[in-house]
C-alpha cells in the first residue's frame, strides 16, 4: 500500500465559536504557548511521512501563508544580531523538504466542500485531512502516523474516533461500528451531529481522516446537508456503499481548541510540559490555586 504523502488542511471556516478573536485572523493561527495550531498540525503531518501540505484557505487567512513563507527581514535581523537559536526556530517553521500549496475556497460551503477543493492537487491517491483546531498530544507516534499504519495494513479510509459523553453526540459526526476479523472497527454507518437519543453510539469522529480518492466522486454528488453545508460526513456515508472504512481509536489526548475552554486547557497542559517554562508555570499554578481554591 502506498504511503500517505499529501495532507489537506481545511482552514477556511469562520471560527464563530471563537469570536471576536477570529474576526480578522484565523483560529488556526492562535498559539498554544508559543506555536500556532497550524504549525503543530504541519509537524504532525510531516512526522507521519507527508511532504505536501495543501491548505484550503479563505478570506483573512493570509497570515497562514506568511507563517510558512520565508521571513527575509526577520531572518536578516536575527542573523545580524547573532541570535542563532531564534533564527533556526524561524527557519524551521516549515519542516524541511515539505512543500506548501494554497487553494482558495471562495465561499465557506462546509468541510466536505473544502476537501473537494483539494481534488485537483491530490489527484488519484489516498490523503490525510487534518483539522488543526483538534490538537492531539501523543507520547509516541503522532496520530497521522498511527493512522497511516492502519491504512497501510487495510488499504482503506481511516477515521480517528474517540468516545464522547452521550449528551455531546450532537457536536460530532458519530459512527456505528462492528468488529472486523482482525479486531479492527469497521464503520457500518455515520451520521452528522445526531441528537443524543438518536445517536447510534458515542464514538465521535475527530479531526483526522485518511481518505481514498473515491471520496471526491462522492462529495461531488453530495448536496448540502445539515446547516446548508456540504458535509464530509455525508460523503463518507456514500463512500461506505462502495468501500470499507475503518474507525481508529487513536492513542493520545485531544484538545478541542476551536472552543474557548479546550483552548485554555491546552495552554495549561502544554505550558506545564514546556521545557523552558514548565517548572516556573507549575510553581505559579500551585501558588495561585493555594490562594484561590
Ligand atoms: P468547524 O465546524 O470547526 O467550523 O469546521 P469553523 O467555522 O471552523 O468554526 P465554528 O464552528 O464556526 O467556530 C471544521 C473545519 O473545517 C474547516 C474549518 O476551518 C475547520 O478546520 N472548514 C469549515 C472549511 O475549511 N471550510 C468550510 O466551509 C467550513
Amino acid at each position: 500500500m502506498a504511503k500517505i504523502r499529501k495532507a489537506v488542511f481545511p482552514v477556511a471556516g469562520l471560527g464563530t465559536r471563537f469570536l471576536p478573536a477570529t474576526k480578522a485572523s484565523p483560529k488556526e493561527m492562535m498559539s498554544i504557548v508559543d506555536k500556532p495550531l497550524i504549525q503543530y498540525a504541519a509537524e504532525e503531518a510531516k512526522s507521519g511521512g507527508v511532504d505536501q501540505l495543501i491548505f484550503i484557505t479563505g478570506r483573512n487567512k493570509r497570515s497562514i501563508e506568511d507563517h510558512f513563507d520565508t521571513a527575509y527581514e526577520l531572518e536578516a535581523e536575527l542573523e545580524g544580531s547573532g541570535k542563532h537559536d531564534l533564527l533556526a526556530m524561524v527557519r524551521n517553521v516549515l519542516p524541511s523538504s515539505a512543500s506548501c500549496i494554497y487553494v482558495r475556497q471562495a465561499v465557506a460551503l462546509g468541510l466536505g466542500h473544502a476537501v473537494l477543493c483539494a481534488k485537483p492537487v491530490v489527484g488519484n491517491e489516498a490523503f490525510a485531512v487534518i483539522l488543526a483546531d483538534d490538537l492531539i498530544r501523543t507520547e509516541g507516534k503522532g496520530v497521522v502516523e498511527q493512522m497511516a499504519d492502519v491504512h497501510e495494513r487495510f488499504g482503506c479510509s481511516v477515521l480517528s474516533v474517540q468516545e464522547v459523553a452521550r449528551e455531546e453526540t450532537n457536536k460530532y459526526g458519530i459512527v456505528e461500528v462492528e468488529e472486523g476479523p482482525d479486531g479492527e472497527l469497521r464503520v457500518v454507518s455515520i451520521v452528522e451531529k445526531p441528537d443524543p437519543k438518536d445517536a447510534p453510539s458515542n464514538l465521535a469522529v475527530v479531526g483526522r481522516y485518511l481518505l481514498t480518492p473515491k471520496i471526491f466522486e462522492k462529495l461531488e454528488a453530495t448536496s448540502a446537508g445539515a446547516g446548508g453545508e456540504i458535509q464530509l460526513t455525508d460523503g463518507i456515508s456514500a463512500l461506505l456503499e462502495d468501500e470499507p472504512v475503518i474507525a481508529y481509536p487513536f492513542e493520545g489526548k485531544r484538545y478541542d481548541c476551536g472552543s474557548k475552554l479546550g483552548f485554555l486547557e491546552a495552554n495549561v497542559e502544554y505550558g506545564l510540559a514546556h521545557p523552558e517554562l514548565g517548572e516556573r508555570f507549575a510553581a505559579y499554578l500551585r501558588k495561585f490555586s493555594a490562594e484561590h481554591f
